[in-house]
């Protein structure tokens, strides 16, 4: 663990009890407000940059700005726009706002929602109604996605019955577009596209999926909700990237997340439709309920005013010129790492095209991506490790920028540490993801997940996921044999690892 670790424990204010009842007598407010302070304590370090997704961070100011935007609207309530035409105002403009900057007509149309997966949900259910009215043969609605698309996908078609096929992607991590073709059917309600995909920052072939959508009359839903407030900035500060917004003529509709490039509070981004014939699909109405005509064009009913009013106010105090400047440092931050990473025996740069995503994984045997992950993490790094193949990435912003070289410096020593000790790999963490990642029967995985939730969320809520595993009879065997278990999945990998991968991309499975 490092000195920098260490000197935040030891001036850690003690963390408040756990509270179990709702207090009889008020608490005193300010003492609460040191409470919440001190609960900071052992959260992922994200102001040094030591932290790679889950927050975008412009500036202090930008921060204080967004806090002030927010508590505008605190206490408002999007839900009934005649009681609040503020609301619906501010709304109009983000959709008009991120309409022209993904190069959409005054025909494109949408609303703000509450994040990427909201987005993603919407865009699967419209189009299954839609289907409904237009195809309405179709009794088990079908999608087509990359393997590489975001898991919310998986979601919605879990939630709303839609069945999901998977497309395999090639060696560039792009969708297979002949795959996604072989996919289709009559039952097809939609096929979609990364801008980029998040494992491994690459865009899928828009263009080729739009000419795809356009001949077989199947909607296409691009998800860009990682880039649809940074590709446009990328590329007016002068790289390339492949056409992917309402450029492309088949692209029907596009996420696009506020709430991570574009800077503002959480709990925002829009999903915009080329026009009202498919925004019509994600609008619910019921009539006859005694509390009266409900009218309501996203998921949830009450809609936060704060989220509103940051992404309103946010967007335009940022500025196209303010965005190219951040952009212009995470794209030199982006470029530092991969150069960085490409001098470092044992590991290299995977995707990570056209966009500020970095994601490395082991290029020798003798390299444990996860116990390398684990000795980032000991060095105060917050990582995002990832499977199949098991590699970490990297959501890089400008605030990444002065931290660079300290990465590289850590990420240099700990695959120096993970190749002189090669038991490190069956330790801790890294034998849990290692084990995780390689279990061929993913429902015992998926059992072991639910297991680690059931803990997480039941009576005692525990914070640690391992603290939280269940005492299953799989988890007791794993536990007790595990350097047994590793070895033997390592094996199995080795043999059956290829073929199984294979197997998988001809059935279009992940
Ligand atoms: C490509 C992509 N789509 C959708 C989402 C889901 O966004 P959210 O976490 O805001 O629900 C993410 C999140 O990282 C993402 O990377």
């Amino acid at each position: 663990m490092t000195a920098l670790r260490l000197q935040k424990e030891d001036d850690r204010r003690p963390a408040p009890p756990p509270v179990r009842t709702v207090p009889v007598k008020g608490v005193d407010r300010g003492e609460l407000l040191a409470q919440l302070e001190a609960l900071h304590a052992d959260d992922a370090d994200w102001k040094s940059g030591r932290c790679f997704s889950l927050v975008y961070h412009a500036s202090d100011e930008h921060t204080a700005f967004l806090k002030a935007a927010s508590s505008a609207f605190f206490s408002e309530n999007g839900l009934n726009p005649m009681a609040f035409k503020s609301l619906k105002r501010m709304e109009l403009e983000v959709v008009r706002m991120a309409a022209s900057l993904l190069h959409g007509d005054d025909d494109v149309v949408g609303t703000m929602t509450s994040g990427g997966t909201e987005s993603l949900l919407l865009a699967i259910k419209t189009y299954r109604d839609l289907a409904k009215k237009t195809k309405p043969w179709i009794v088990f609605p079908e999608v087509v996605l990359p393997a590489t698309a975001h898991v919310a996908f998986d979601k919605a078609g879990h939630y709303f019955g839609v069945k999901i096929r998977w497309a395999p992607v090639g060696k560039d991590w792009r969708v297979d577009v002949d795959a996604v073709r072989h996919l289709t059917n009559r039952n097809t309600i939609m096929i979609a596209g990364s801008a980029p995909q998040y494992p491994h920052g690459v865009l899928d072939p828009i263009e080729a999926l739009g000419r795809l959508a356009q001949d077989k009359g199947i909607p296409l839903h691009v998800d860009a909700c990682v880039g649809g407030f940074m590709l446009p900035f990328v590329e007016k500060v002068g790289r390339h990237v492949p056409v992917w917004d309402f450029r492309v003529p088949g692209v029907t509709s596009i996420s696009a997340d506020l709430h991570k490039y574009g800077y503002t509070a959480k709990g925002a981004s829009v999903i915009l439709y080329r026009n009202m014939e498919f925004l019509k699909h994600q609008f619910f109405v019921a009539t006859d309920w005694p509390g009266g005509i409900y009218i309501s064009p996203s998921i949830p009913g009450t809609r936060a005013g704060g989220a509103i009013a940051a992404a309103w106010a946010g967007l335009q105090a940022m500025g196209v010129e303010g965005y190219c400047a951040l952009t212009a440092k995470a794209l030199l931050a982006c470029d530092q790492l991969k150069a960085g990473i490409a001098g470092i025996d044992g590991i290299k740069v995977i995707g990570s095209e056209h966009c500020t995503i970095v994601t490395w994984t082991a290029a020798a045997k003798d390299v444990d991506v996860y116990a390398v992950a684990d000795q980032l993490q000991d060095r105060g790094w917050h990582v995002d490790r990832q499977q199949h193949p098991a590699c970490v990435h990297l959501t890089v912003t400008a605030n990444h920028l002065p931290v660079v070289d300290d990465y590289l410096r850590d990420l240099t020593d700990a695959v120096a540490y993970v190749r002189a000790h090669p038991e490190v790999k069956s330790r801790g963490n890294a034998a849990m993801y290692g084990m995780m990642a390689k279990v061929p029967v993913r429902a015992l995985v998926k059992q072991a997940a639910l297991k680690v939730m059931e803990g997480m969320y039941g009576k005692d809520g525990a914070t640690d996921p391992a603290q939280a595993q269940g005492d299953g009879l799989v988890d007791r065997f794993v536990a007790r044999h595990q350097d047994a278990v590793i070895r033997a999945l390592d094996v199995l990998d080795d043999v059956a690892g290829p073929a199984v991968a294979r197997f998988k991309q001809r059935r279009g499975r992940r």
